[in-house]
């Protein structure tokens, strides 16, 4: 553990907004993954905030991404070498920390604050809950089904924009003539599966993609929807660069920015990039939630837990952190850099861009919110799917039907 105490340093934001005004800084080590320059300057928000209290941020970014990052995380917590706070996904993530008793637990604070009554959709506070007790604080809301559509690519190739995922599969040859590739992918596996998953989501609409995740219902996973889904993979598998080499999402990013690249399926945090560029939704660039097909999102995102230490400082300077986060001021600030949308439904959005009105306008029927992978099947099973994943990705022979059957075979074993 990180620490350091420094003397009488109150008086700014954090103590003003707890009524908590504390006699000792205290340097918490914090760790996440946010290493794009879009990232880094969304952490800024939440560092200088907490600096600003009076305690200490000290960054602990983690290079590689999530699928790096969280065993390192989870590692440390388990080997006792505890960080004071982290990032985690929103889902089930923490859970072995939380049952082997690892975790602080935040349910006074939150009671006390009311977070009951403004988190929205209540499933963000849901899933930072065990056995009744609030163990994380959901501090945005984050989909991964949305294409972004460099404006200028299609500008170069003299066409117009697609609508959605099948009309860019059609202008993908004509991108392809006035050398742009059409479909900037990073190579990581996660990013990978994100694109299935969001594959999955758009094309198959909402009741088909309900029997298979959350019913696993055998027809629908080898039915001709789903069949369709792994078609339409194949299709991203040859949309691709020839012999790609891109590996981190956000060099994927920059392709369409630079517009080197007609389009990317990408995480909303897509967002945070084009805005670091200086570009502007609707005008260089465009967003397709749900593919433009389902106007669906999963409404997940990223939450935020602090290690059980024996040490009262160090407990109130979490407790400072995770009010810090949760509050209406810095929920705005920090999502508006993020580009994800805040998990308070009692803010002013009113700086929101083209995108994040997109995203709102389809939160707003709640039909339209699905729950993530990290939600509905265990890492096991994940992990599962992503291996199967990654093996049809990288093996062009590999036939959709025959991928279709092992995927349906991995959901009826799920746990
Ligand atoms: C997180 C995002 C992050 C993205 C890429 C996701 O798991 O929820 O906050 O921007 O990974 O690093």
């Amino acid at each position: 553990m990180n620490k350091f105490k420094l003397v009488m340093l109150s008086g700014a934001w954090c103590a003003f907004a707890l009524g908590m005004v504390h006699s000792q800084a205290v340097e918490l080590e914090v760790t996440h993954w946010w290493t794009s320059g879009g990232e880094a300057a969304a952490v800024k928000v939440f560092a200088d905030a907490f600096n600003d209290g009076g305690d200490v941020w000290a960054d602990g970014a983690i290079a590689g991404g999530g699928s790096i990052a969280r065993p390192v995380i989870i590692s440390r917590i388990l080997g006792g070498e505890p960080m004071g706070a982290t990032q985690l996904n929103q889902g089930r993530q923490a859970e072995e920390l939380i049952e082997e008793g690892l975790m602080l637990d935040l349910t006074e604070l939150a009671e006390k604050e009311g977070w009951r009554d403004f988190v929205r959709p209540a499933k963000l506070l849901d899933s930072c809950t065990l056995d009744g007790k609030i163990y994380c604080v959901p501090i945005n809301i984050h989909s991964f089904q949305w294409m972004w559509v460099s404006l200028a690519a299609y500008n170069k190739a003299g066409l117009e924009p697609p609508a959605d995922w099948y009309e860019f599969v059609a202008s993908s040859q004509a991108l392809r003539g006035a050398g742009i590739v059409p479909l900037a992918v990073g190579g990581q596996a996660w990013q990978l599966s994100g694109m299935f998953g969001t594959l999955f989501a758009g094309l198959s609409g909402v009741d088909n993609w309900r029997k298979v995740y959350i019913d696993r219902d055998e027809d629908a996973l080898r039915g001709g929807i789903t069949a369709n889904v792994w078609r339409a993979f194949g299709d991203a598998r040859d949309l691709q660069a020839k012999n790609n080499t891109v590996q981190n999402w956000n060099d994927a990013t920059t392709q369409v920015i630079n517009g080197k690249a007609g389009a990317q399926i990408m995480g909303d945090w897509a967002q945070a990039e084009f805005a670091l560029a200086g570009l502007t939704a609707g005008k260089e660039y465009d967003c397709l939630p749900g593919l433009g097909i389902a106007p669906v999102l999963d409404a997940s995102g990223d939450a935020f837990y602090f290690p059980k230490v024996d040490d009262p400082e160090i407990v109130q300077a979490q407790l400072r952190m995770a009010s810090m986060m949760m509050s209406a001021e810095i929920q705005v600030a920090f999502n508006l850099v993020k580009g994800s949308l805040p998990i308070r439904g009692d803010v002013d959005m009113d700086e929101a861009n083209e995108c994040m009105n997109k995203g709102l306008a389809v939160l707003e029927n709640e039909n339209n919110v699905l729950p993530s992978g990290d939600q509905t099947f265990s890492p096991d099973t994940q992990g599962q799917l992503e291996d199967l994943i990654i093996e049809f990705w990288s093996d062009p022979d590999m036939d959709p039907a025959d991928a279709q059957a092992i995927f349906a075979d991995i959901i009826l074993d799920a746990d």
